[in-house]
Order: structure tokens, then C-alpha cells, then sequence
């Protein structure tokens, strides 16, 4: 029996078949936290396949390194600590021009809900730390204890799409005044409060938007995923595939919209006699809907439920 490691890889079997073109290639697993997707593409490859894996969590590096290492994959994989909005910088880095794919699976990992202590969960009492690197930037407490009710509020209803955003904000203020909000438990009963217990009870807790909101915030999610949308299609070779797994609704958006920029022709208004944007399509979707996984693996694996894969290919 193998070691058991704390996240399950979602729709795995789908992503590597649709993200394996060449076995010879090389690859990018641009969020290979604890390392599941990884193994599962360095098996798919052969001897001269090559698989780069970047996180931006220290613990992640070292989790996936001592997995892949012990998974006899030591000469065939390079692991780096990056942010994927610099992947550019890390292929650099890595001595790679081009790659024939690059799978992001974005959100955070199980490890870090259940494992980090990092403030994640609202299941669970921790200081509310929340980065994902733990080397550098602000931290949500930090946060959440200095930013203005107005710009909490627009956090929560953005990234949250939390109806009651005004009230929380205020709560929040309020509260920090009396004593700084440092644990995930004491924000989350903020954010509790103002749903009636009937609710509270319910399938899903009234804090899961509140913490994706906070959690996105400190990580500079959106932002990420909007560099790295800009850059893949340069990074790809022909021929080559991107792979998304997102978990809500706006990254999904910003992926599909990006995807369908990729893939259309000119853009010039139709009454132009000729083109003067010279944009050629890039790309074709693999998928205009996106995969959802299999009623089994949601089953088996409830954090599989709001997955969605996109994927594209450079033409
Ligand atoms: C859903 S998990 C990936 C799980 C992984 N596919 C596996 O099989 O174990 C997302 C991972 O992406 C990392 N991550 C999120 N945003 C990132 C970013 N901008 N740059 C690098 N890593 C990021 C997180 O630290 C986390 O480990």
C-alpha cells in the first residue's frame, strides 16, 4: 500500500487523457500541490517526457518533491516554488522554451483546508492566515482587521457573491474594534450571526462564501488567474493543451471568456471593409461547456462537486 496522501486528484483520468498529446513532451503542472495530478501525468509519460510542477506553498514543494521521489519519477520532473503568474519566469528558470501542456487546478488543496492550520476552514478554530505562500504577503487577518467596511463589503459580495455583504462588513468593523479578529472560528460566528440557526444547520455553512471571498482576496486569486490568461497561450507549443479545473463561478467565467477570446478570429466591427485588429484564432476548445465529473467521483469525493474542466489547444 501506498503512503495516503490528503487530496484526492479531481477528474484525474480525464485530465490526463485530454492533456497528454505526446508522451515525450513536457509539461506543466502549475498547481501540483500535493502532488496527485503530477504523478498521474508523469505516468502517462514515457522516459523523455519531462513534467515541471510549480506551487506557491512551501509545504506543497516539499509534500509533492518526497512523493515523486519515492514514486521513482526523480529524473523525469523539475519542482519549483512559483506563483503560475510567473510561469514564464519559472520555464526560464527550469531552461524550457515551450511546453505541450499545462494543467491548473486552481483553489486551494485539502491539505491546506484540513491540514495546514492555516486558518482555511470555517470547520475549524486557527489563526486566520489564509496565504497559501506562507513566505510573503499580507495575511487575512491582517487584512481583515485594517481594510475599510466599504472595501470588506465589495469583497465579500465580489468574490463571495454574499447577498448579506453590507451587514457583515459592518459587523466585522465592529467587532475588530472591541477585539482584533485573529482565529478562523471567531470569523466565522461573525459571519454566522447573521443567518438564523435554521440556516445554520443547513447542507452548506453560511461562512463557505465569506471564507472563499477572504481567501481569494489574500491569495490575489482573480488576479493570478488573469496574468497567467494572458501568458499561457505564448508558453504553449502547437499542438499543445491547456487544462483548467476551476471550483466557482468567477473563475470559470474568466477562464471560459478568455478560452472563447482564444479561439475567435477577427474582432473588428463588421461594418470595417477590412480587418485592422489582424487577430488570428489561437486556439480550439476541447469542450464548449466544460466536463463535469462523474456522479462516482462526486460520490466518492465531495470537494469534486463544483468542479468544471476547460481545455484548449494551440493551433
Ligand atoms: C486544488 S490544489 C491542487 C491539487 C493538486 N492538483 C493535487 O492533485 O494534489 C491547488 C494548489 O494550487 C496552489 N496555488 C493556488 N494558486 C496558486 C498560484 N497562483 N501559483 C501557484 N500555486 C497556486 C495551492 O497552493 C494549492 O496547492
Amino acid at each position: 500500500m501506498g503512503m495516503e496522501y490528503p487530496h484526492r486528484p479531481v477528474m484525474v483520468t480525464e485530465v490526463v487523457k485530454l492533456l497528454i498529446t505526446r508522451k515525450d513532451g513536457v509539461y506543466v503542472d502549475g498547481t501540483t500541490g500535493t502532488g496527485g495530478h503530477s504523478e498521474a501525468i508523469l505516468k502517462g509519460l514515457d522516459n523523455n517526457g519531462r513534467l515541471i510542477c510549480l506551487d506557491r506553498d512551501p509545504d506543497a514543494i516539499e509534500i509533492t518533491r518526497k512523493r515523486l521521489d519515492s514514486g521513482g519519477f526523480k529524473d523525469r520532473y523539475s519542482i519549483l516554488k512559483f506563483n503560475f503568474a510567473d510561469m514564464d519566469l519559472a520555464l526560464e528558470e527550469a531552461g524550457v522554451t515551450g511546453v505541450d501542456g499545462i494543467l491548473l487546478d486552481l483553489g486551494m488543496s485539502s491539505y491546506q483546508l484540513d491540514q495546514a492550520g492555516r486558518g482555511f476552514s470555517f470547520n475549524r478554530d486557527e489563526p486566520l492566515d489564509m496565504r497559501m505562500d506562507t513566505e510573503s504577503g499580507k495575511n487575512a487577518m491582517e487584512l481583515i482587521n485594517e481594510l475599510s467596511a466599504r472595501k470588506i463589503e465589495s469583497v465579500l459580495k465580489n468574490y463571495g457573491e454574499e447577498h448579506l455583504s453590507r451587514a457583515i462588513a459592518r459587523s466585522i468593523v465592529r467587532e475588530r474594534i472591541k477585539a482584533p479578529i485573529v482565529t478562523s472560528g471567531r470569523f466565522a460566528e461573525i459571519v454566522r450571526s447573521h443567518f438564523p440557526a435554521m440556516q445554520r444547520n443547513r447542507k452548506k455553512d453560511p461562512a463557505t462564501r465569506a471564507f472563499q471571498a477572504l481567501r481569494i482576496l489574500t491569495n490575489n486569486e482573480m488576479e493570478n488567474l488573469s496574468v497567467i490568461l494572458e501568458k499561457a497561450p505564448d508558453l504553449l507549443n502547437k499542438g499543445g493543451r491547456i487544462i483548467f479545473l476551476t471550483y466557482h463561478s468567477l473563475e470559470d467565467r474568466l477562464v471560459k471568456r478568455a478560452m472563447v477570446d482564444w479561439e475567435s478570429a477577427c474582432t473588428c466591427p463588421p461594418d470595417l471593409p477590412v480587418c485592422v485588429c489582424n487577430k488570428e484564432q489561437r486556439f480550439i476548445r476541447l469542450n464548449k461547456k466544460g466536463l463535469l465529473p462523474e456522479e462516482a467521483e462526486i460520490a466518492a469525493n465531495p470537494r469534486a462537486r463544483s468542479a468544471r474542466l476547460r481545455g484548449a489547444e494551440r493551433i
